[in-house]
């Protein structure tokens, strides 16, 4: 009679390397990267929003890119570099220019969204940069190069994020902000202030 085969284990000790630092830890096999950096290593800044991979809260960034930690495994995350909301500031603590900009031009209301607004917007002036087309590049032959990073073009490249308190036109101003701080070409108009929570109700109904 042939030997029953071995149960497979549930669990394993992974290492994840988060912000710089590296973290073992046993985790089951079916553990979210989500909820292993929340619950596991009290990285609370990345927040649990839909937990289906819809709205964007969880967003942090995997070797440079966005991902949605919900729809991650942690263990699949061993190895690769991950930047969540804590560790985008730079050296320092100086606040990432996306940070900043979020601050100035009232980029949130309640909050919740905006660590994955952050990690996105990072992201996304990185990709602009590289000459990353979006869904809304009108000429997306290599020879064309990056658009301007237009209103609707960051409104496209964001899309992945929502905002139920509905800051988005203060979400988009930043991004345009922080982008031109790195040198991209944009083309948006700041409002600032009451004007631009005025402008970010309005979106919302
Ligand atoms: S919590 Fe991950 S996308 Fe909503
Ligand atoms: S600031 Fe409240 S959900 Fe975006």
């Amino acid at each position: 009679m042939d030997p029953v085969p071995a149960t497979p284990s549930a669990s394993s000790a992974i290492t994840l390397k988060v912000n710089g630092e590296k973290h073992t830890l046993p985790v089951d096999h079916r553990t979210t990267l989500l909820d292993a950096l929340r619950e596991r290593l009290d990285l609370t800044g990345t927040k649990k929003g839909c937990d289906q991979g819809q709205c964007g809260a969880c967003t942090v960034l995997l070797d440079g890119r966005r991902a949605v930690a919900c729809l991650q495994l942690a263990v699949a995350a061993e190895g690769r570099e991950i930047t969540t909301i804590e560790g985008v500031a730079e050296e320092g603590g100086q606040l990432h220019p996306v940070q900043q900009a979020f601050l100035d031009l009232d980029g949130y209301q309640c909050g919740y969204c905006t660590p994955g607004q952050i990690c996105s917007a990072v992201a996304v002036i990185e990709e602009h940069a590289a000459g990353w087309p979006s869904a809304v590049t009108g000429d997306v032959r290599p020879e064309a190069g990056s658009p301007p990073l237009t209103a609707e073009e960051i409104r496209e490249r964001m899309s992945g994020n929502l905002c139920r308190c509905g800051a988005y036109v203060s979400i988009v101003q930043a991004v345009a902000r922080a982008a031109a701080a790195h040198g991209s070409t944009t083309e948006t108009t700041e409002t600032t202030g009451a004007a631009a929570a005025s402008a970010a109700g309005g979106a919302a109904a």
